[in-house]
């Protein structure tokens, strides 16, 4: 047992041992919380599927919401295709009286590789990437010529994205669709990039006649 000054001095240690310890927890929470938001905004980073942005699946509306058309009597978000910004994605929903270039077996092997979906109706659905795979730039659609013509450099691509003309390395990109019940998701993390120019044996929907402004 202490006594007088060494009992004094057994005190004073005790608080500055308790001091210590009380500091270095508070620090150590600081670094938890900092780091805790460090490893979110990485994986932020690295999975924007985790965020439910662009690059992940999007339910972009009910299909009632979408009517279809044929491709000369589209017209911009009132009836066979219709933006959704969130999505960057233009949805094309074509009639089932559509008029293909190609018909059997080539049919709908060409229409599987360019991910257009046949719906039980017998329209058809394609979520076209907005953005010209020449440099970038977003591709309007024109109801006057029924297609899509980029302001940049002129390349030129069909209601289905086929390419037509232009600069373009090949035809527009697209995300895979799916129904779920009556809701139309676009998966904008699985995306087809590889549509080549077509040919003869490879295009769906022949060149519209008219020509866009
Ligand atoms: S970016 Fe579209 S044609 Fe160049």
């Amino acid at each position: 047992m202490l006594h007088g000054g060494g009992a004094e001095a057994a005190e004073i240690a005790k608080q500055r041992l308790s001091r210590r310890r009380f500091l270095r927890r508070s620090m150590l929470a600081v670094w938890g919380v900092s780091t805790t938001a460090s490893v979110a905004g990485a994986l932020y980073m690295l999975y924007p599927a985790l965020s439910g942005q662009f690059g992940s699946p999007q339910t972009v509306g009910k299909k009632g919401d979408f009517q279809a058309a044929l491709p000369d009597k589209s017209v911009i978000n009132q009836a066979g295709v219709f933006h959704i910004p969130a999505a960057r994605t233009y949805l094309v929903h074509l009639a089932k009286d559509t008029q293909f270039l190609l018909s059997g077996e080539d049919l709908k092997g060409q229409l599987d590789s360019e991910l257009v979906l046949q719906d039980q109706d017998g329209s058809y659905w394609i979520a076209l990437y907005q953005r010209c795979v020449h440099l970038g730039c977003t591709v309007p659609f024109h109801g006057e010529c029924g297609s899509f013509k980029c302001p940049c450099h002129g390349s030129h691509y069909n209601i289905s994205g086929e390419f037509i003309e232009g600069p373009a390395p090949r035809s527009l990109d697209r995300f895979q669709i799916t129904f779920e019940g009556e809701n139309i998701v676009v998966n904008t993390g699985v995306q087809n990039d590889h549509v080549p120019h077509p040919d003869a044996t490879t295009r769906l929907i022949a060149i519209p006649r008219a020509e866009c402004a």
